[in-house]
């Protein structure tokens, strides 16, 4: 077993998943102002300390995405954040990618950029503690997208972005997001997805990049949330797990899914549904933003020093999503805080 295949599943295993608090200032501003916190370093910086220094952390978080601000900042009492990450058993990410922009040739579409330089940032976010990254190409569907272009573009970077990262030591999580947004049907979703992801292992294998030091954090295939399709999460599950059979190869150890815009329940319910359908290797877990933040920020807004009931609901909300990905969550549990 390579050391980057033993990061993946200290990551992943045992119904641990991954907290994706790598907004970058202007999302987590966006998030702030919804519920009416200013956005200010302090202000960014004691709302994921709240989290990192929850209970769960030891039981239900293997990996902790940061962005770039929040690697180099320190806690109240002096720790950096990635000790504090550490102290509770879970390992340190970054994002890398530094936003995807408008694709010359296609101007609907974005390419993800941040390939200038990361050889060299790379050594840096390893001397400051991470183990683990993340670069998110992202996709929209249409009749006419994702295109070719973009399909290919993004692919290429993703790839050269996971064989940088692995030569600094660290695993790679790949992130190609097929978007929501659209009226598409779940049929067209999980056709662009798989091609999209398809694409993305014949450019890494290209790469030489070793898969089994990989990460995939897919979404979930979904009608788009404008479409009138009404589909069940056992639905849901089948067509995602027939998705990544189709596409995955076989030596990936695990599959961390993005929530993307789905509420807390219906990102828990989905993957809880995945799981109980899992017949394949992979691991399939979580990686949520949103999904794991929402409820905790809600809260944390009325009262930023109320500490401990902040506490209280990430801890649940990460204990549901825990149960998900072990196929043993119902609802009864979400009542039973
Ligand atoms: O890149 C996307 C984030 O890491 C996951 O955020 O779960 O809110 O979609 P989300």
């Amino acid at each position: 077993m390579s050391e980057l295949n033993k990061i993946a599943l200290q990551i992943l295993s045992n119904g641990k998943g991954i907290l994706a608090a790598d907004e970058s200032t202007a999302t987590m501003t966006k998030r702030l102002d919804s519920v009416k916190v200013h956005s200010d370093e302090n202000n960014r910086l004691l709302f994921r300390e709240t989290l990192f220094s929850s209970l769960s952390m030891k039981e239900c978080i293997g990996g902790v995405i940061l962005y770039d601000e929040t690697i180099r900042q320190k806690t109240s009492d002096g720790k950096t954040i990635p000790e504090l990450i550490n102290s509770g058993g879970s390992l340190t990410g970054i994002k890398v990618d530094t936003g995807a922009k408008t694709l010359a040739g296609s101007k609907e579409e974005k390419i993800t950029e941040g390939l200038d330089g990361l050889r060299e940032r790379l050594k840096d976010y390893y001397k400051l503690g991470a183990r683990f990254t993340k670069w998110r190409g992202v996709y929209s569907i249409s009749d006419i997208y994702p295109s070719k272009l973009s399909i290919s573009v993004n692919a290429h970077a993703l790839a050269r972005y996971a064989a940088l990262v692995q030569e600094a030591g660290m695993v790679p999580i790949i992130e190609p997001e097929v978007l929501m947004d659209g009226t598409h049907s779940s049929t067209d979703c999980l056709n662009k997805t798989s091609e999209v992801i398809r694409k993305c292992y014949e450019e890494l294998e290209l790469n030489n990049v070793d898969l089994s030091g990989t990460i995939l954090k897919p979404n979930m295939i979904l009608p788009g949330t404008n479409s009138n399709e009404k589909i069940s999460s056992k639905d849901i599950a089948e067509l995602t797990i027939e998705c990544l059979k189709k596409s995955v190869p076989s030596s990936v150890p695990g599959i961390a899914f993005l929530s993307g815009g789905q509420t807390e329940i219906e990102a828990t319910a989905n993957l809880n549904q995945i799981n109980i359908r899992n017949d394949t290797n992979f691991i399939m877990t979580y990686s949520y933003g949103r999904a794991l933040q929402q409820s905790a920020l809600k809260f944390w807004s009325k009262d930023v020093n109320n500490i401990i009931g902040t506490q209280e609901i990430f801890n649940h909300r990460a204990k549901m999503c825990s149960l998900a990905a072990q196929g043993k969550w119902s609802e009864n549990f979400e009542n039973s805080k």
